[in-house]
């Protein structure tokens, strides 16, 4: 850490995983870690809102100190603390908000109350290289889809949306459908590498200007495992998740191309937990090497939930100083453009 670089405490909850962060004021990740719980929640087919709330409030403090010691710095230390106000799960966003609050007024440090989707927006200002406004980014992740364009990374404008699952539900569901465990984007995506993307043909879905639709393409691999019966879609099943795949990330990167011409971008970026998708990662080079962009597709552990990419938010927004904050409280919905001065 540079001499004078204010440090920052970012704290993340929104949904089934823990994350505790210290990032500098100029953008060093000195640790950014993550206890997901995954498993916890695999033989519910879902993240159980109780169940998430409960464990957050159970390994926070040990999350918290491991953040600490990975970056050779104390509580003392810190200057300014972030935390992750919405949306998501509320029981769970509840733990992680009050705790950083805690953290904040014990200290009497200032505190930046954070949109969690602002958070996966500028996760791409974090790294090495860090992206400079203004910039286009695809947001994918389990709850949520959309494309922003930023003119400044204290805001971002919303410029299309999914209408109905997002793209992160729609590997879900696929991968449920062929029998895999939750959360099945990342086997679903293992298991298209070995399969043929043109053996089914699944829609396209082309909704309004820059939106997107995933629930038909849902439903059509619904119809086709019925069809298949259970023996065949097993032998098929590569070969399914392939094409599912294939039509999913068909859908997004002809909507970035679109945008990318409509903004007249010259810098993407994706976000969200399915940017680690290795099929829209590959084939987003191919694009913006076609349209001659400059791409940002940051390193898997800042695409999935993190607490850098919140502390990486309180960089860019103002911080309300002690003990403003202290009446705000977490939502599981929060107002578009949530920044507040
Ligand atoms: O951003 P994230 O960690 O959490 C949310 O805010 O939702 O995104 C999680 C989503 C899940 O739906 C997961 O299946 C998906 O990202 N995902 C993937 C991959 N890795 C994670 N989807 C496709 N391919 C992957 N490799
Ligand atoms: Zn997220």
């Amino acid at each position: 850490m540079s001499g004078g670089d204010r440090l920052i405490l970012g704290v993340e909850t929104s949904c089934d995983d823990t994350g505790v962060a210290l990032v500098t004021a100029s953008g060093e990740i000195l640790a950014n870690v993550v206890a997901s719980q995954g498993l916890l929640h695999d033989r519910y087919g879902g993240v159980v809102p109780e169940v998430a709330a409960r464990r957050h409030l159970e390994v926070i403090d040990a999350v918290a100190s491991d953040a600490f010691e990975r970056a050779g710095v104390t509580p003392a230390d810190v200057d300014l603390v972030a935390a992750t106000q919405g949306p998501g799960l509320i029981g769970a966003l509840l733990v992680g908000f009050s705790w950083a609050k805690a953290f904040a007024s014990a200290r009497r440090l200032p505190f930046v109350a954070v949109d969690h989707l602002h958070g996966h927006v500028v996760a791409s200002t974090l790294e090495d290289e860090p992206i400079e406004a203004p910039f286009l980014v695809l947001v994918a992740s389990g709850g949520h889809t959309f494309l922003a364009w930023v003119e400044d990374p204290a805001r971002y404008e919303v410029v299309g949306e999914t209408l109905d699952d997002a793209a992160g539900e729609a590997f879900d569901k696929g991968a449920r459908l062929l029998g895999l465990p939750y959360p099945g984007g990342p086997h679903l995506d293992r298991l298209a590498r070995s399969g043929d993307a043109s053996a089914f043909s699944f829609p396209r879905a082309r909704p309004g200007r820059l939106d997107f639709s995933f629930s038909g393409l849902k439903t059509a691999l619904l119809y086709t495992v019925r069809e298949l019966g259970e023996e065949r879609t097993r032998e098929r099943r590569a070969d399914l998740a392939a094409s599912y795949q294939r039509a999913i990330v068909d859908q997004l990167l002809a909507r970035v191309a679109r945008a990318v011409e409509e903004f007249g971008a010259e810098r993407v970026a994706l976000g969200g937990g399915v940017a680690a998708n290795s099929e829209l990662r590959e084939r987003a080079r191919q694009l913006a090497a076609e349209l001659g962009v400059r791409l940002w597709t940051p390193p898997l552990a800042l695409c999935t939930d993190n607490a850098a990419m919140i502390a990486g938010v309180a960089r860019f927004v103002p911080a309300r100083p002690y003990p403003d904050y202290l009446e705000i409280d977490a939502a599981a919905r929060l107002e578009r453009a949530a920044p507040v001065a």
